[in-house]
């Protein structure tokens, strides 16, 4: 394969990356290649609540927009993220919450009428939703959240149900990071699908993040977890892969992260239920890593001119699985 694209097409699978709509609007060469490499996008920002109603009932859909028309524009599905989180949530609605002013009743039908208003604006332009973005804590129990603590554990079911009402053709996933091996969360998450599974819930998928770092192992055991869940007949994607390390940048470093990109694929590509590996932004040029750990980053696979590392090649060179 030349690229990305026909990387994708030779393995079966979707390959996307994360958007930087500053970058799509501002950067021509940012976007070419984008649009080049890629069949599958998320809004890295343009989509969470905070970007789409900043003030209440004041919805922002523009960034949101662009993200979509730029996909369907260069025949790209794309993946939304996310109805719900505990980050990046309007400031009127975290103070409302916190004064007391927005009371558990009116929570519950303002997220209602979140999901279904958005999910609804995209409806058959989204081929799948993070509904619920990072709910399990490391150690297993449910994350302390507002959404927790006003509307209780059956706030989960509610947003699939209500996701699934809006926009019955989505794919609808719950999305995680360090799900690729941290045990209680995996043992956790199983049984959140299991138990909406037997309540008849809407689920389809299961997102694996896949923010590694290489002076971490490789997550070895990464194509088993894959596994469980798609025994329970669910759909899998890595969501937001990279590979972060600590700096100054050094061939070695380099190689090693070629070799967990290229991992992190043939995992994908060893389980048939596995259709979508999404990057977390594709150049270093914008990439989250660098403002949220001190001293790491060059986390993606093309460098901040675009050209590509030995990551880019790495993932050009898996063999076909399927
Ligand atoms: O838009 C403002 C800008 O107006 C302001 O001047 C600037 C100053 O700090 O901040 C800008 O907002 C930043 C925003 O990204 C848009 O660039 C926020 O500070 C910054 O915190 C925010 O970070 C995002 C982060 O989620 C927030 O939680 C990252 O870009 C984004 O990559 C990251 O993505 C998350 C996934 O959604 C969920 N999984 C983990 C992943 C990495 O943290």
């Amino acid at each position: 394969p030349r690229d990305l694209r026909e990387l994708a097409q030779r393995h079966g699978i979707k390959i996307g990356s994360a958007v930087d709509v500053a970058a799509l609007r501002a950067e021509a060469d940012y976007r070419k290649v984008l649009n080049r490499e890629f069949n599958h996008v998320t809004a890295e920002n343009a989509m969470k609540w905070e970007s789409v109603e900043p003030q209440r009932g004041v919805y922002t859909w523009a960034d949101a927009d662009a993200v979509v028309e730029n996909a369907r524009r260069n025949r790209q599905q794309v993946r939304g993220h996310t109805l719900l989180w505990h980050n990046q949530l309007p400031a009127w609605l975290t103070s409302g919450v916190a004064d007391g002013s927005i009371g558990a009743a009116e929570l519950r039908s303002i997220l209602r009428d979140h999901i279904t208003t958005q999910v609804g604006r995209y409806k058959g332009k989204i081929r799948a939703w993070d509904v619920v973005n990072e709910v399990v804590e490391e150690d297993g129990t449910l994350r302390q959240s507002i959404w927790l603590t006003h509307l209780g554990p059956g706030y989960i079911a509610d947003a699939f149900r209500w996701a699934h009402r809006a926009d019955p053709r989505a794919k609808l996933f719950i999305n995680d990071y360090n799900l690729e091996w941290n045990q209680p969360k995996i043992e956790t998450t199983l049984s959140i699908v299991k138990d909406l599974q037997a309540e008849g819930v809407p689920i389809h998928g299961v997102g694996f993040q896949g923010h590694l770092g290489i002076q971490y192992d490789y997550p070895g055991d990464w194509a088993n977890v894959m596994r469980r869940f798609a025994d329970l007949g669910l759909e899998i994607a890595i969501t937001e892969l990279d590979v972060r390390m600590v700096l100054p940048v050094t061939p070695e470093k380099l190689a090693t992260q070629a070799d967990y990109y290229r991992r992190a694929l043939t995992d994908c590509v060893s389980v048939r239920a596995c259709e979508e590996m999404t990057l977390w932004g594709y150049t270093d040029r914008h990439s989250w890593v660098p403002g949220w750990f001190e001293g790491e980053g060059s986390a993606c696979v093309m460098d901040e001119n675009l050209a590509p590392k030995p990551a880019y090649h790495a993932l050009l060179a898996v063999p076909r699985q399927r």
